[in-house]
């Protein structure tokens, strides 16, 4: 059975191997310092372990950013990353941001190929935001723009 909850301490060797299955470029540790300091998490569970995380942050302008959405291969297109965006709107709304930011590197928005976002970002109605950030990430040592999307956070 699928549960939502917000993420706690003794969540987070569930949270760091979602991170590792899920991301080719999975946070380091010091990352992982940096989001304890800065950023809230919710899991989605089953029967009562971690399956998929939200790690967000209100960045104080109105608006709460995603910094990172992800669940696990078998318990995809269960409908467990809209119910964790969905917590992120409840938690944008209890602190009066007015909307969602997630910021995805171009290469991921290639509509076809196995790791498109696109399709997925559209069905829970994110719309792009212009401009690109330019040279936003950098993977590999590579530089890649960042595509900025937002979804108005509904007041009710
Ligand atoms: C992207 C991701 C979080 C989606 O998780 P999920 O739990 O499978 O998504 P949901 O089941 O909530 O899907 C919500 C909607 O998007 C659609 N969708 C989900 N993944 C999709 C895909 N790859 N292509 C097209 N549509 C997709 C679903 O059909 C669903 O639409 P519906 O409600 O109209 O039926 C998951 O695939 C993942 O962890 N990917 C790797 C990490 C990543 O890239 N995260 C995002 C950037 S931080």
């Amino acid at each position: 059975m699928i549960d939502f909850r917000a993420a706690e301490q003794k969540d987070a060797h569930y949270l760091i191997d979602i991170d590792i299955k899920c991301f080719d470029d999975a946070w380091t540790p010091e990352d992982w310092r940096h989001v304890a300091k800065y950023c809230v998490a919710c899991v989605a569970t089953w029967n009562g372990a971690p399956v998929g995380m939200a790690v967000f942050y209100n960045d104080f302008m109105g608006s709460i950013e995603i910094v990172k959405v992800a669940v696990k291969r078998p318990y995809r297109n269960m409908g467990i990353a809209r119910r964790l965006i969905f917590n992120c709107i409840l938690y944008a709304r209890e602190l009066y941001a007015r909307r969602l930011v997630m910021i995805v590197p171009e290469s991921k928005l290639r509509p076809g190929e196995p790791d498109d976002l696109s399709e997925w970002l559209k069905a829970l109605r994110f719309r792009v935001q212009v401009p690109l950030l330019k040279d936003y990430f950098t993977f590999y040592g590579e530089p890649e723009d960042g595509v900025v999307f937002t979804l108005p956070v509904p007041l009710t």
